[in-house]
């Protein structure tokens, strides 16, 4: 296999391998030593995208052999120790559960009906319901609740019924009628001197070395090995056999001819995929996580929208940026769905409604760890008085989702930067979904306005991806102008309050400077008395029916001398003239979705001010991730 030393840059690299970032996949065919020692260090450094559960699979002497339990690596090695396991071919993968509670029986690999065929997998398979009970009609008997497990017994169907195929075929026909996004590996104790590799929408890399073949999710896992580097891309399927790995497009089987290249990554580097922070490289995972939540599972969603639409009261409770995805949630249920709803913020709960709720109540809890003491507080609660709880989260497995009679998984893989960025838009996907369900059920949109709405929230990936790629200089420009300020006004309104408060708290979280957010129609009520010349306001601009009283509010600011810095839609000449300084986001997004992209540029201001005021950004002082795994 010809290696050539051309070091690859970064970020096509980076693009090559960024999409989704939930689970983490690896295998490797060894010219000599034992695969599951290797496999079980990989995982290691895997962890940081899911530390549900981990298994690995593999083969000796025609026989497969699994390990696999819930739990993190460490704790399950303890225990079971995975480096023992017989073969030099193997595969592994630690788990960020979607599909199916953080259990044993859910760990991957999966195996078909004959223990013959295992398999891991990194995404989710939208169409797993049908596909399964296609299969259980035709005899196979499911073990777990994942989504995973009807490849395995699929491969072994079209086995079954075409043997000729072999391996790297019957994985080609199984793939092809999977919906969704997958990485996937693939072995059999019935060929057991192969590897096959799947890629659609998710994470898949290649690592060579003179003797060794490797698969992964992404780079760190095999760095330490080898820093050679084959990607494959989506539609692709690769068989990998001892010293080779053949790529071929899955849709026409044509052999796909592809060098390996060079990377220049330390493992640290690697890890955040060359990004130097978390926060900044998971603000640019937004897209890929945007388009996560459009496969959350239907059925929990529409469940969940039928307990709101019965629902006497409805209160959101949350924390910090949870409850800014609440309070941007409640205008999209009332615009949307005539729903009233109440956004509380956790820590004031019981004081503020614990009298006033009951069995007829709802409370929708939200958040991205799914174990925030002041949101489960108000859970338990609410729960002692016998309202109903409804969870979204992006933790399955966590206390919320055991105490909810129906909880969402956002699905947008661990968040290791302490400040919430892209769970936050992910939320608000979720929630603006969730409220057009209910208008749907309400009967309070038309057919067209569904549509056209439905259309757009498909959309906000894209539209995200264009701020992140136009906008990130200029953001980083303005920090640097900015850096040396006081304190900031960030200031909304409508649903963009909710925008200019969660503005607010990731400048201070990770920059340390003071900052007052509130609708600007306050603006009078105290904060214009500390306005003096050059104080920076900030103005969340959206096209809707706020924008003629907030050029009010910005001119208001403007005749006491402040430094106004608006993020505004495109050709919104209007604000532009006023403001000193704008960012410029794409247009016609409708209302109700406006603070996805309008939030965007105030997390890239926010960490371009830590970086230029000589700030981690991922270790704010003073605070700590709900949960996290170093
Ligand atoms: C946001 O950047 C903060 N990390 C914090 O306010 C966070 O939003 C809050 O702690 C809620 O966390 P949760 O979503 O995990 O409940």
């Amino acid at each position: 296999m010809l290696i050539t030393e051309k070091l690859f840059p970064w970020n096509l690299l980076q693009q090559a391998i960024e999409a989704l970032l939930m689970c983490g996949i690896f295998g490797c065919i060894l010219e000599e030593k034992n695969a599951a020692p290797i496999i079980h260090a990989a995982l290691k450094r895997l962890e940081y995208r899911g530390y549900d559960s981990v298994g690995e699979a593999t083969l000796h002497e025609g026989k497969l052999h699994v390990k696999k339990d819930q739990g993190k690596i460490d704790d399950v090695h303890r225990l079971r120790n995975l480096d023992d396991l017989p073969g030099s071919i193997g595969i592994g993968h630690t788990r960020w559960a979607t599909h199916g509670a953080p259990l044993q029986v859910n760990s991957h690999p999966h195996t078909d009906c004959n223990e013959q065929i295992a398999v891991v997998h990194n995404g989710i398979i939208e169409n797993f319901d049908e596909l399964r009970t296609d299969l259980e009609n035709h005899g196979h008997t499911f073990k777990s609740k994942t989504d995973t497990e009807v490849v395995p017994h699929l491969i072994e169907e079209i086995l079954r019924n075409n043997p000729s195929l072999g391996l790297t075929g019957a994985v080609a026909e199984a793939v092809k009628k999977l919906q969704g996004s997958y990485a996937i590996a693939v072995i059999s104790s019935e060929e057991p001197d192969k590897i096959v590799c799947v890629r659609n929408e998710s994470p898949l890399v290649i690592g060579v070395n003179e003797k060794d073949v490797f698969f992964s999710s992404d780079i760190p896992a095999f760095l330490p090995l080898t820093n050679k580097v084959l990607i494959v891309e989506d539609g692709e399927i690769v068989t990998i056999s001892l010293g080779k790995a053949e790529i071929r497009k899955i849709a026409d089987s044509r052999i796909v001819s592809r060098e390996p290249k060079a990377v220049d990554w330390s493992p640290e580097m690697a890890v955040k995929q060359g990004y130097p922070h978390f926060m900044i490289k998971e603000i640019h995972e937004q897209p890929d996580c945007l388009r996560n939540t459009l496969r959350v599972q239907e059925h929990y969603a529409d469940l969940m929208s039928t307990f709101l639409d019965r629902a006497r009261d409805v209160y959101m409770v949350a924390c910090g940026t949870s409850y800014h995805a609440c309070l941007a949630a409640s205008y999209m249920f009332s615009k949307l769905a005539f729903l009233p709803t109440y956004p509380i913020i956790a820590s004031e709960f019981v004081e503020q409604c614990g009298k006033s709720v009951n069995i007829d109540s709802t409370i929708l809890a939200v958040s991205q760890s799914g174990e925030t003491a002041d949101t489960l507080a108000s859970v338990s609660a609410a729960r002692e008085r016998a309202a109903t709880i409804l969870g979204l989260t992006n933790t399955i497995g966590s206390t919320l989702t055991r105490v909810s009679r129906v909880y969402i998984g956002q699905q947008s893989g661990p968040e290791i930067g302490v400040a919430a960025t892209k769970t936050f838009t992910s939320q608000l996907s979720v929630m603006a979904q969730l409220a057009l369900r209910l208008a749907k059920k309400r009967g309070k949109v038309s057919q067209d306005e569904m549509d056209y709405l439905a259309e757009k929230i498909k959309k906000l990936p894209d539209i995200v991806q264009e701020i992140i790629l136009k906008q990130e200089e200029k953001t980083k420009q303005m920090a640097r102008k900015y850096k040396d300020a006081k304190a900031f006004f960030f200031l909304g309104r409508g649903i963009n309050t909710a925008t200019a408060y969660e503005g607010r708290l990731k400048l201070m979280e990770i920059a340390y400077i003071p900052a007052i957010a509130f609708p600007a129609g306050e603006s009078k009520h105290g904060p214009i008395s500390l306005v003096e010349p050059g104080f920076p306001v900030v103005f969340v601009c959206a096209k809707d029916g706020t924008h003629k009283t907030l050029i009010g509010n910005i001119m208001e600011m403007k005749a006491r001398g402040a430094s106004i810095i608006a993020i505004v839609e495109e050709g919104d000449e209007e604000i532009k003239k006023l403001a000193d300084d704008y960012i410029e986001v794409p247009k016609d997004i409708p209302e109700v979705l406006s603070p996805v992209p309008f939030v965007v540029p105030l997390q890239m201001l926010a960490y371009y001010m830590a970086v230029e005021r000589g700030l981690n950004p991922d270790r704010p002082r003073n605070l700590a991730k709900s949960v996290t795994v170093k």
